[in-house]
């Protein structure tokens, strides 16, 4: 009798439990999914559900000649271009960001196997007395490439067609172009080295993937985006604007897609559209920091992370050093602990 009354309970509670666990699993599994935890695995499942691809292929949208005030020597690309063309998204006031580029890892002209040149984007000063200086700064380093734009936060989408035009027609040649905003630290030799791993794929398209963002609907914000522009509830996936990499093949091929997809103004995200409608997926790289902020440490900047966001000038020399190999920024036990380590760092500065 005892035996009988308890066997039941047990094999309830067993149940249960195990219920209890399945349910946890599955919603584990959902938050995983969603949140993007594992955005490699996504990546590589992405062409199942993406619609992109069979149109036919437009004509890309090229600048002339005329569209730009400022550019560099034709010698910059020919007779031999660059195979990693970094191209800094500045403004004309950043002379000293651009200073503090030129003299770390942005003077470097090899990277692992990529022959390596750094240029940087710009548009028109708003105080022309400023213009004069720009041509003094791009006669003495002569890597600005200066549109015919107003350089203001509402026409960065126009920086980007104006960088990426120019790179399909002054710089054809070029195997990866780099797109990378004038406040960040970049790993040259560590993007060097997951690039070469990249370059049999045609139409690469790779940085820190944004998935599932809806369209900001608030008036009053800079990322406003009314519903007459763009009415679907959410973009396609997209790399965040900071730093991503975009094989030379596929800048012409998203130079065919600006007439055919909404001109939202906020510029990762309508890159992140005319990859989708031209059939190029994005894929992830954790390394390529997003927003984050890390606090200057020479592993973690060169050895780790592939790029860090927000770093001041005086930050970026101080933890630059072209002498020592980048395999050796990092002791044993650093490139043990590897991003939790640089993670913690950067907790430990926010405190
Ligand atoms: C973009 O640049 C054009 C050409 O210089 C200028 O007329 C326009 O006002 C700028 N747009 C914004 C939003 O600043």
């Amino acid at each position: 009798m005892m035996i009988l009354s308890v066997w039941p309970k047990r094999c309830y509670r067993s149940r249960l439990l195990w219920g209890l666990l399945s349910t946890m699993m599955v919603l584990l599994t959902l938050r995983f999914l969603i949140s993007g935890g594992h955005e490699e695995l996504l990546s590589h499942s992405l062409p199942y559900f993406m619609p992109g691809g069979g149109h036919p292929i437009s004509p890309p949208l090229l600048p002339s000649s005329d569209d730009f005030l400022l550019l560099p020597t034709p010698k910059a690309c020919s007779p031999r271009a660059p195979s990693l063309l970094v191209l800094v998204v500045s403004t004309p006031h950043h002379a000293t960001q651009r200073q503090a580029i030129r003299s770390t890892w942005g003077g470097a002209h090899w990277a692992g196997k990529f022959m390596v040149r750094t240029f940087f984007a710009l548009g028109l000063p708003r105080e022309p007395s400023l213009q004069s200086v720009l041509e003094r700064e791009a006669a003495e380093h002569h890597d600005l490439v200066q549109g015919r734009f107003l350089d203001t936060y509402g026409n960065l989408t126009l920086k980007t067609l104006s960088l990426m035009g120019w790179a399909a027609t002054h710089c054809p040649g070029a195997l990866f172009l780099v797109k990378v905003d004038d406040d960040i630290f970049l790993n040259l030799p560590g993007l060097a080295e997951e690039l070469e791993h990249r370059t049999t794929l045609t139409f690469t398209y790779l940085g820190q993937i944004h998935w599932r963002v809806w369209p900001n609907r608030d008036s009053r914000s800079r990322h406003y985006i009314p519903a007459s522009l763009y009415p679907a509830g959410h973009f396609p996936p997209y790399c965040g604007g900071g730093v991503y990499v975009l094989s030379g093949a596929a800048v012409p091929v998203l130079l065919g897609a600006p007439r055919h997809v909404p001109l939202v103004p906020v510029e990762d995200i309508f890159v992140g559209l005319c990859a989708h409608w031209a059939g190029i997926v994005p894929q992830h790289l954790a390394r390529l920091t997003g927003g984050a902020y890390f606090p200057p440490d020479r592993c973690c900047y060169q050895g780790v992370l592939l790029s860090v966001h927000k770093v001041t000038p005086v930050e970026m020399a101080a933890v630059w050093d072209s002498t020592t190999p980048y395999k050796e920024t990092c002791q044993v036990w650093q490139w043990a602990l590897g991003y939790l380590r640089c993670k913690a760092l950067a907790w430990m500065a926010a405190l």
